[in-house]
């Protein structure tokens, strides 16, 4: 097994069958996890339940609320965009689940059916991000805290995001779930539960506020700090094949899905981690 670091973010896993996978092997990649944020594999062929397995070794599977679940799997969210459909799911700079008080940990992605082309996705590195900030925004955003919520995205407000997207209608849902959710902070800088590592914690999506700050305080801090997050050097694009794996942290990495293959279908199987509290 062989792990290569990639341009800008993440890390290529090779030489592996995640299915059959030793105790070193799993040590590896756990580590592997840990330290660049987003791994990938190639070649790999998993069935629903091999894909369940594998997720499930790092932490119980939270279910989905607002996403179309598999038929068989409710374990597995579907993220999907069928050819006649313009939207897609995730197709801006985000953080999944950055709205919960335990925000999950991460996912399993798993490429079922692609495009002839277009369809990657960018990953970008929230350690990177943290580590290339000057030392009077460090200093500054030490200590901070900021709001997170899901409403203005899953709420059922008509002026919300999915909901005043007919499109997604059938594939994205429950609205009543995020009205309930009550809005949460969490630390700007956090301190990787498993790494140890310092990374930035604010996404454009969900993240709606930097506690205690006046609307354009909040606002010009948060746009900084996005700019730079944003940064090609911090990313990287990754490809998608047919047996593409990507398993990424949500609390060291962004994420973009991008909508460039209008007229096919793509298809994800998507298992979500449980996470913890951040600090
Ligand atoms: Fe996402």
């Amino acid at each position: 097994m062989q792990i290569t670091s990639l341009e800008g973010a993440g890390a290529e896993i090779t030489g592996v069958d995640i299915r059959h996978l030793s105790g070193a092997e799993f040590a590896a990649i756990r580590q592997a996890y840990a330290d660049h944020g987003v791994i990938f594999f190639r070649d790999q062929s998993l069935s629903e339940d091999d894909h369940i397995a594998f997720a499930r070794r790092f932490g119980p599977i939270n279910i989905n609320r607002f996403f179309l679940a598999h038929e068989r799997y409710p374990e597995i969210a579907l993220v999907l965009k069928e050819k006649e459909q313009k939207t897609n799911i995730g197709g801006g700079w985000h953080t999944d689940h950055s709205y919960d008080a335990e925000p999950a940990m991460g996912s399993v992605l798993v490429a079922r059916q692609l495009p002839d082309a277009g369809g990657d996705t960018w990953f970008a590195s929230m350690y990177t991000a943290y580590d290339t900030l000057d030392a009077a925004t460090k200093e500054e955003i030490a200590g901070l805290r900021a709001v997170h919520s899901a409403k203005h995205i899953f709420g059922s407000a008509q002026n919300n995001f999915y909901k005043a997207n007919e499109d997604t209608g059938g594939r994205i849902g429950n609205t009543a779930a995020a009205d309930v959710l009550e809005d949460v902070t969490h630390p700007v800088v956090i301190t990787h539960p498993l790494s140890g590592r310092k990374a930035l914690y604010v996404n454009p999506a969900f993240t709606t506020k930097i506690a205690g700050y006046s609307e354009e305080a909040s606002s010009a801090l948060l746009m900084r700090l996005y700019a730079h997050a944003m940064k090609p050097d911090h990313a990287h694009r990754f490809k998608w094949r047919d047996g593409s794996v990507a398993f990424w942290d949500n609390r060291a990495t962004w994420h973009w899905a991008m909508n460039d293959y209008h007229g096919e279908r793509r298809l994800m199987h998507r298992i979500t981690i449980e996470g913890c509290a951040l600090n």
